[in-house]
């Protein structure tokens, strides 16, 4: 069994995680699911920082218990300039618990530290890097071991730059001209941010992955007066962290009513801020579908609209032909408390129909599936009692729609 743990801010470090789990069938976990580990290829990846681990990286490998002690362990380390010798860091956490470390690579991608440095994001980049992966996934293949250099005294003491050792960073940010699409929070993989009528509020366990910053379609987030007016880094991988991050319930159930109305509430997808939205109200809780949210009243239970934030640059494109469904409306069954928020823990797929303007957000075709129209331009289908998909019909000539391959 082969299992690649990851952390990643701007998604460098899952674009690399996901490319060797292809190759060597492991599975990608989030770092902060440790405990016992058994199995025999362990993967280590995460991005260097300040020459040395990310906070999350640090604790990872202080509470890992790995129990395999001839487990063949890599480090695949993405960086932006220097890396210094952060393999060497992991190697000194890992003896601590009587394994070592086998093989060590680093991977050059784009940086991303913002205060310092430009967003260097190129093809002639990309390139370097896919070949330098493939190198390395051969390596890992054949389980090559590779001499893991020590983490020496100057790489410690430049590591005690790293601004989260020695302040509260949430305290260094500001926000002008947010959009309340609520990505900053979904993509934090500390969950370090909340939202307080829809803007985001930082607390005192950020990490410094600059996440948050680079995903804000409105460039709202700056960071300590150093990233005004630079920038930010679009990622494909960014819009796939928060998978890596959710915390799923995958139990909400859901039914439909065909006796109550539909809402009347039409949503629009406002293509600059990679978000749905909608005028009217919002409800007091929801249910996330990747970062999309599905508002719920929280005393009829019965689903509003979606809205937020929902990544063009990876929906698919797909003949559709929308379902025929009645008026009515889709009542969540469990019962939930105003302000809470449930995560679908399955990664939902969006397809899009040029030719006629609809959207199928999750399963195609569904068994036993009833379709509802909830709201003016959305019908769901239902399964099961699973909300299996939602389907969104925009008209053809607007913003989106030209811009969808
Ligand atoms: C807080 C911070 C510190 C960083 N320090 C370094 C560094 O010391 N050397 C370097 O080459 N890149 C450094 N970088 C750049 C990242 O390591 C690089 O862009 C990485 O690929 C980002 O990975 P991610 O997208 O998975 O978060 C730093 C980035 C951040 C956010
Ligand atoms: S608050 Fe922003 S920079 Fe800090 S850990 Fe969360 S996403 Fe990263
Ligand atoms: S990502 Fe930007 S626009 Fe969206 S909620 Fe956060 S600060 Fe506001």
């Amino acid at each position: 069994m082969a299992v690649i743990y990851c952390f990643s801010g701007t998604g460098n470090s899952l674009y690399a995680a996901n490319k060797i789990s292809a190759e060597i069938n492991a599975e990608v976990v989030n770092m902060k699911s440790v405990g016992e580990c058994d199995a025999d290829v362990i993967g280590i990846v995460f991005p260097v920082y300040f020459w040395g681990l990310p906070k999350t990286v640090e604790r990872f490998l202080g509470d890992i218990r790995i129990t395999n002690k001839n487990a063949y362990i890599f480090a695949v380390i993405t960086y932006g300039g220097l890396a210094g010798g952060a393999d060497g860091a992991v190697d000194v956490l890992l003896k601590k618990q009587g394994v070592k470390l086998s093989y060590s690579a680093k991977v050059r991608m784009v940086r991303n530290y913002l205060p310092e440095f430009k967003v260097n994001d190129s093809k002639a980049l990309w390139e370097k890097t896919d070949r330098r992966l493939d190198h390395v996934i051969s390596d890992i293949k054949r389980r090559a071991v590779s001499k893991i250099a020590p983490y020496t005294a100057f790489n410690k003491t430049l590591h005690q730059n790293y601004p989260p050792l020695k302040t509260d960073c949430g305290k260094l940010f500001t926000v002008n001209g947010c959009r309340h699409c609520n990505a900053c929070a979904y993509v934090c993989p500390n969950g370090n941010i909340t939202l307080e009528n829809g803007s985001p509020k930082f607390g005192s366990n950020c990490e410094l992955c600059f996440g948050c910053v680079h995903i804000c379609p409105a460039g709202a987030i700056d960071y300590n007066n150093k990233t005004q007016g630079k920038k930010r880094y679009k990622n494909v991988m960014q819009y796939e962290i928060h998978q890596l991050n959710a915390r799923g319930f995958n139990r909400t159930r859901f039914e439909i009513d065909y006796t109550k109305p539909r809402n009347i509430l039409t949503v629009e997808y406002v293509a600059d801020e990679y978000s749905f939205t909608y005028e009217g109200g919002y409800p007091d809780s929801s249910v996330m579908i990747n970062c999309l949210e599905l508002g719920i009243n929280s005393e009829t239970g019965i689903a509003e609209q979606i809205s937020g934030y929902h990544a063009y640059p990876i929906w698919k494109s797909a003949s559709l032909t929308p379902p025929e469904a009645k008026d009515g409306a889709l009542v969540m069954l469990d019962k939930i408390e105003s302000g809470v928020t449930y995560q679908m823990k399955d990664n939902v797929t969006t397809y899009y129909d040029k030719s006629n303007g609809w959207l199928c957000i999750g399963a195609l075709d569904c068994d036993n599936a009833e379709y509802v129209r909830f709201s003016e331009n959305c019908i769901a289908a239902v399964g099961d009692g699973k909300l299996a998909a939602i389907w969104v019909s925009l008209p053809t000539d607007c913003e989106i729609m030209k811009r969808l391959k």
